[in-house]
């Protein structure tokens, strides 16, 4: 698997493939979220460019679209997971947590965040395993809150919501040898 910045004519592959992950929502009576709109090639773009677009590669079989992507932002210093997935065809191979690790080092920022479902099991219960843990809503930063608050205005806390962070370099460590407040 080669993990890489993608080229810009993957990014319409990108759509097919968040479609493709999010149809496993419908099963849990999640349909609004297994039928929203992937992002546009606009924002999908505007991710490849600042290189805060990320995708998995399969190497056994070359000229193959991407089966798994992950975009990020800096969030108050963090960098914030804003979207990450893999195609059905190639789950639970580990695709999603090298995606989320190789966003770690690439952005050389102090902790990775997230928002997430919390009773999704490939949601929260997943990031948990990757070592994220959930922040309490009264300590999250000005750029989390926000974020919160729009999710809140598109809907999406219909279903219970939380917010993770993961220190860089924490994960398979004790928390403890490594924690770095974001400014
Ligand atoms: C979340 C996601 C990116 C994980 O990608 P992945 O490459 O399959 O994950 P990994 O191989 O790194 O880890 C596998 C683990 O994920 C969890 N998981 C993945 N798919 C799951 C499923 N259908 N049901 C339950 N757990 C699941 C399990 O903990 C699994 O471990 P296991 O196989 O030992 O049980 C992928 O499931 C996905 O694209 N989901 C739909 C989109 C989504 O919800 N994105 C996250 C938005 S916050």
């Amino acid at each position: 698997m080669l993990i890489r910045v993608p080229d810009p004519a993957d990014l319409p592959a990108l759509r097919a493939l968040e479609r493709a992950a999010g149809e496993g929502f419908r099963a849990l009576g999640m349909a609004p979220v297994a039928d929203d709109e992937p992002p546009s090639p606009a924002l999908l773009t505007e991710y490849q460019q600042a290189g805060r677009a990320l995708a998995a590669y399969d190497t056994d079989r070359p000229g193959e679209p991407p089966r798994g992507y992950l975009l990020w932002d800096r969030v108050d210093g963090c960098a914030h997971i804003e979207q990450v997935s893999v195609h059905p065809e190639r789950a639970r191979r580990g695709i999603g947590r090298t995606l989320i690790d190789r966003a770690e080092r690439a952005s050389g920022l102090p902790a990775l965040t997230l928002t997430t479902f919390a009773d999704v099991p490939w949601n929260a219960p997943y990031y948990a395993r990757l070592g994220f843990r959930r922040l309490a809503a009264d300590t999250l930063t000005p750029g989390l809150r926000a974020i919160r608050a729009h999710e809140a205005e598109l809907g999406l806390d219909r279903w219970p919501r939380v917010c993770m962070r993961r220190e860089a370099g924490a994960h398979g460590r004790s928390r403890s040898v490594r924690h770095i407040m974001c400014r």
